[in-house]
C-alpha cells in the first residue's frame, strides 16, 4: 500500500477483513509515519519513504516480487505517478490499483504548464495511451474510488432504473456501444455527479485553516485545476472562456477558471437544489466519453457530465477564505477524522437529467454514525472510497488479466455487490427540480427557456 492518509488508513481494515494475503509481506509505505502505530500494532512493515521518479523502481520492485503467488499494489497516496507505477506493475505482472491519475509532484502547481496540460483530460489520456498501445494483460484499475469510481457504477445502475420505470423496452447492454445507445434513448442530456457532504464538525473552524473529509492536498489540487466537463451534444451555448481539445478522445472541454471557484446549480435529495462546486473529475470525461455515441467518426450523441460539489460545511469556507486571498493556500490543512465529527451524512450520486421523467439522483447517503458501526479510521467520505477500493480489488482478483480499465469498463452489478453493505441507505429519488426553477428573481438574466437542461442555465455566472 502506497500513501497511509485517509484512504490508506480506512481502507487496511477492509483489506484484513476481506482478503486472504501472506501478512508477513504486507508493506505500507509511506514519507510521514505518523500513524505507523497502526501498521506496527499489526505486524506489518511500514517503509517511511517518499516515493519518486528516481527511486519508484528500486523501492517497489523487491517488494512487489518477492516470495510467491502474485503481489498486488494499492496506490492511495498523492503526488506518485499512476501510471508509470501501473506501467511497472504491468511489467513485473503484478495487480494494481488507484483512486485517481495522479501525476508526480510538482504537476499541479507548475506555473510554467499551459492551462491545457493541467487538466485531467490531459492525465486521463496518458493512460488511454498506454491501454491502446499495450492491451490486455495483467490488471490495473484505474480511478476506482467513490468519485471516480463508484458513481460510474451508479450511472449504470440509474440508467436501468429509469429506462424501466418509463417502460421502455429494452435489454440490459453488455458492451460499450450498447450502453451510450441506451442512454441515448432513454434521452438523458447530462449528468451531474451530484453530493452534499453535511458532515459537521464538533468544533467550529478557526480561521486560516483547511478543514475537509478528505485529503486537503488532493482537493486543492484538483480545485486549482481547470474546472473541466464531459461535453453534451445537446449543448447550445458554451461560457466565452471553455476550451476544446484538439487530440484524444474530444468528450470534453475545460474554462480557463479554477474548479473550486466555479459553482453550478444542482440537486440532491436533503438539501433539495443547492451550489455544487464543478471541480475537474477524471469520471466527468470517462463516462462522457464511455456513453457517447458515434456516427462516421463524428459523436451523435453524448451527455454532459461534471462534478457538482458541495463539500462539508467548513470545506466551503477554507475556499471561500482561501480565494478571499487570491488563492493563498492556509499555513495549517487538516483532514476531520471521524472522532472529531458531530454528525452529518455524505450524500453522493448521480443525477441523470433531461429525460422524459425530469431528472433522477441515484446514491450513497451514508452517515458518520452508520460509519462507525461499520468500519473503523475512517468518516462517511473516506468509508464510499475505500469500499470502492474494495470492490475494485476483488474485480481485479477475479478478473487477473484485465489490462487497463476504467470503472466504466468494469461488471457494476458485481462491484457494488461488494460495496453495498458499507454505503448506507441507497436509494433512487425522482425530481420535478430543473435549473429554472424560480428564476429569475429580482435581476435579470440570461437563460435558455426553451431547455432547462442547457449548461448555460446549471453555470452560476
Ligand atoms: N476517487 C475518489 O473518490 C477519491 C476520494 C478521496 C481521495 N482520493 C484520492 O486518494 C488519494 C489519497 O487521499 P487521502 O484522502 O488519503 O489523502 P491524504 O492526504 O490523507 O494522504 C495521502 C498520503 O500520501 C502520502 N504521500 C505523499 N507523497 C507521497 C509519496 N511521494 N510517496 C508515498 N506517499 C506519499 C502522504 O504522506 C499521505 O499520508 C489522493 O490522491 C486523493 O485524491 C480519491
Amino acid at each position: 500500500m502506497i500513501g497511509f492518509g485517509s484512504i490508506g488508513k480506512g481502507t487496511l481494515p477492509l483489506i484484513e477483513r476481506h482478503f486472504d494475503y501472506d501478512k508477513n509481506r504486507f508493506t505500507v509505505i509511506d514519507p510521514v509515519d505518523a500513524d505507523r502505530k497502526l501498521v506496527d500494532d499489526r505486524g506489518y512493515r511500514f517503509e517511511k519513504v517518499e516515493i519518486t521518479r528516481e527511486n519508484y523502481r528500486d523501492v517497489l520492485t523487491p517488494l512487489l516480487t518477492e516470495g510467491e503467488g502474485q503481489g498486488f499494489c494499492v496506490n492511495l497516496s498523492v503526488d506518485t505517478s499512476s501510471l508509470d507505477i501501473m506501467k511497472l506493475c504491468r511489467e513485473l505482472g503484478v495487480l494494481y490499483i488507484d483512486t485517481v491519475v495522479e501525476p508526480w509532484l510538482g504537476f499541479y502547481f507548475d506555473h510554467d504548464a499551459g492551462m491545457e496540460a493541467r487538466t485531467n483530460y490531459a492525465l486521463r489520456e496518458t493512460v488511454r495511451r498506454e491501454k491502446r498501445k499495450n492491451r490486455g494483460g495483467t490488471t490495473a484499475v484505474s480511478c476506482c474510488g467513490a468519485n471516480p469510481g463508484m458513481v460510474s457504477w451508479f450511472v449504470k445502475k440509474a440508467l436501468v432504473d429509469i429506462a424501466t420505470d418509463t417502460g421502455l423496452k429494452f435489454e440490459e447492454p453488455t458492451t460499450r456501444k450498447d450502453w451510450a445507445k441506451l442512454m441515448k434513448k432513454v434521452g438523458v442530456k447530462g449528468i451531474h455527479i451530484a453530493e452534499r457532504d453535511t458532515q459537521r464538525a464538533k468544533k467550529p473552524k478557526p480561521m486560516g485553516v483547511f478543514w475537509n473529509t478528505w485529503s486537503v492536498e488532493g482537493f486543492l489540487s484538483e480545485g486549482f485545476q481547470p474546472a473541466e466537463l464531459g461535453w453534451g451534444t445537446h449543448e447550445m451555448w458554451k461560457p466565452k472562456n471553455a476550451r476544446k481539445h484538439k487530440k484524444g478522445c474530444k468528450a470534453a472541454i475545460f474554462l480557463e477558471q479554477p474548479g473550486a471557484n466555479t459553482r453550478v446549480r444542482t440537486w440532491c435529495p436533503t438539501p433539495g437544489a443547492q451550489f455544487g462546486f464543478l471541480v475537474t473529475h477524471n469520471e466527468s470525461i470517462s463516462i462522457a466519453d464511455y456513453f457517447t455515441v458515434e456516427k462516421d467518426g463524428k459523436a451523435v450523441y453524448r451527455p454532459t457530465c461534471h462534478y457538482a460539489y458541495h463539500p462539508a460545511n467548513d470545506a466551503v469556507l477554507s475556499l471561500h477564505e482561501l480565494f478571499g486571498a487570491a488563492g493563498k493556500i492556509q499555513e495549517e490543512l487538516h483532514v476531520l477524522d471521524e472522532s472529531e465529527i458531530a454528525d452529518g451524512i455524505d450524500e453522493l450520486g448521480v443525477l441523470l437529467y433531461g429525460h422524459e421523467k425530469n431528472a433522477y439522483w441515484y446514491g450513497s447517503q451514508l452517515s458518520v454514525e452508520e460509519t462507525r458501526d461499520l468500519a473503523p479510521y475512517q468518516n462517511a467520505t473516506g468509508l464510499q472510497v475505500t469500499s470502492a477500493v474494495l470492490a475494485g480489488m476483488v474485480w481485479a482478483l477475479e478478473n487477473p488479466e484485465a489490462g487497463i480499465v476504467e470503472t466504466d469498463e468494469m461488471d457494476y452489478k458485481r462491484c457494488l455487490e461488494i460495496q453495498m453493505p458499507y454505503l448506507g441507505p441507497v436509494k433512487g429519488y425522482y425530481t420535478d427540480w430543473t435549473p429554472l426553477d424560480d428564476r429569475p428573481g429580482f435581476f435579470p438574466e440570461d437563460l435558455d427557456t426553451d431547455d432547462p437542461w442547457q449548461f448555460r442555465n446549471i453555470l452560476v455566472r
